[in-house]
């Protein structure tokens, strides 16, 4: 498979077959995930891979629990419907043998520390960070990793829906590094026959202009 096999292969998959997927290949796929680049090549990700039934059960337990709490304080009927209705999209994730816990941490601007012992106002100091370097790397290995996965005839799902329970999982996974933070998650597994389709695209003349 060539790469744009891959990306246009690749679709989210939120269920899967009861098969183990073997460690050399969890490692090949976060090879392919820490080959992407990042902002100033920080390198700025870890990742933590779970397989353990009961762990993933009570990662499903704990957000099933935040996404209802969040249902409770929603302002009206609607929104709580709304919230309550992709409940599922947020759950995803215990469906699948593996679950990648994909991890953060701050990407250091030089540009930051300069203008900040410059007093810059906080308005300059937000614009600074706005394209949230740290995030779109990670974005980037995740990315890699989906189609790592694909090549290799596995099915995935990007998931930040559950980081809604962030503290609560951070602490049930129990990371010891410093400054990291869950960032997302990847579900992982051989797909289940006749999955969802890869839903359709906005046409590339509502997103994109050229200047000849
Ligand atoms: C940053 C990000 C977060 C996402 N979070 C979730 C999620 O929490 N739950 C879920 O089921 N899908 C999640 N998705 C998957 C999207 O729903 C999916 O990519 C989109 O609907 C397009 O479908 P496709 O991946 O099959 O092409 C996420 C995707 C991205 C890029």
């Amino acid at each position: 498979m060539n790469v744009l096999d891959a990306i246009h292969a690749r679709k989210s998959v939120r269920r899967f077959k009861d098969e183990v997927v073997p460690k050399e290949d969890i490692l090949e796929m976060l090879e392919a995930a820490t080959a992407a680049p990042s902002p100033k090549h920080q390198q700025n990700w870890n990742f933590v891979v779970v397989t353990n039934r009961e762990i993933i059960n009570k990662m499903a337990e704990i957000v099933t629990k935040s996404h209802e709490n969040l249902g409770e304080i929603a302002k009206t009927e609607k929104d709580k419907k709304i919230h309550m209705s992709v409940i599922n999209y947020y759950t995803c994730f215990k469906n699948a043998p593996v679950v990648i816990m994909v991890y953060g941490s701050e990407y250091k601007m030089i540009e930051y520390k300069i203008l900040k012992e410059n007093n810059a106002s906080k308005e300059v100091l937000d614009m600074l960070v706005s394209p949230q370097s740290a995030a779109q790397g990670i974005g980037a290995a995740v990315e890699n990793f989906l189609l790592a996965a694909t090549e290799k005839g596995y099915g995935t799902c990007y998931m930040t829906g559950p980081t809604h329970a962030k503290l609560e999982i951070e602490k049930l996974i129990g990371l010891d590094k410093p400054g990291f933070e869950l960032m997302s998650m990847i579900s992982l597994g051989v797909a289940e026959d006749n999955t969802s389709p890869k839903p359709s695209r906005k046409p590339l003349e509502e997103v994109v202009t050229f200047i000849d």
